[in-house]
């Protein structure tokens, strides 16, 4: 979610003013997910580079981030979302720790959409507790691409389908490092309080353009379709 600070301050206002525009701008996002049937919704909100920015920012991005959970939790858990948070906690204070701790507690069992929100988060970072809690479990081992992904802190979702990054950016800053290696990459200059619904709809009608082919050819890929649709075709 990129571009809070240029759209503040191409309207003349704080930097925060801009991040407060982007928090509802996650709740409408948010909703449009659980309309559209997404299961996985997953947010860059904090990496672990942005301890670098400027002290009083850190802090009222730390603020706003505790007021959106104290706000929003009861209406996620009405909504049936579950609320997940991943990376490395231990840097936060301990009352918003507890906030995420309860929030994960209070809608454990919901379904309709997991929105997962990436604090203190790195690719990287995720990808070394992995291998270090690999090894913890199995020392001695010679291990494969698929031991690892159950040690990953978002071992509960699939990969991403979509990527999508806002702010006119073009990379991928340390986000799911291991998990985007099949996604597809979405970039848009729009900054992300702009990103409403009409711009999320161009995101998935890119993404619905596309041809995922895992390594395969085009016309594998073709094939494999149209049996697959082929006892749809019968049963009507
Ligand atoms: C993204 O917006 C929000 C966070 C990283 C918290 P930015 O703050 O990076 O906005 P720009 O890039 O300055 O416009
Ligand atoms: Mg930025």
């Amino acid at each position: 979610m990129d571009g809070n600070g240029r759209w503040a301050k191409q309207r003349f206002l704080p930097r925060i003013a801009g991040h407060r525009r982007g928090v509802e701008n996650v709740r409408s996002t948010v909703r449009a997910c659980v309309e559209k049937g997404v299961e996985h919704l997953t947010l860059f909100a904090f990496s672990s580079e942005n301890w670098r920015r400027p002290a009083d920012e850190v802090s009222l991005l730390m603020q706003l981030f505790s007021v959106a959970l104290e706000h929003e939790v009861a209406k996620l858990h009405e909504a049936g979302i579950r609320f997940r948070a991943i990376g490395d906690l231990s840097r936060f204070d301990a009352g918003l720790r507890q906030l995420i701790v309860n929030a994960e507690k209070l809608t454990a069992g919901n379904h309709s959409l997991t929105l997962t929100v990436a604090v203190n988060y790195g690719g990287r970072w995720d990808i070394m507790q992995a291998v270090n809690r690999m090894i913890a479990a199995n020392p001695g081992k010679t291990y494969s691409e698929t031991d690892l992904p159950q040690y990953l802190s978002m071992a509960y979702a699939p990969e991403p389908d979509l990527f999508i990054r806002t702010g006119g950016e073009q990379r991928i800053s340390n986000f799911l490092l291991w998990q985007l290696a099949y996604t597809e990459m979405y970039f848009t200059d729009t900054l992300w309080p702009d990103f409403d619904s009409a711009a999320f709809d161009h995101a998935i009608s890119s993404f619905q353009s596309r041809e995922r082919r895992f390594g395969r050819t085009s016309e594998q890929v073709k094939l494999a379709d149209a049996e697959l649709r082929e006892p749809l075709a019968q049963d009507r």
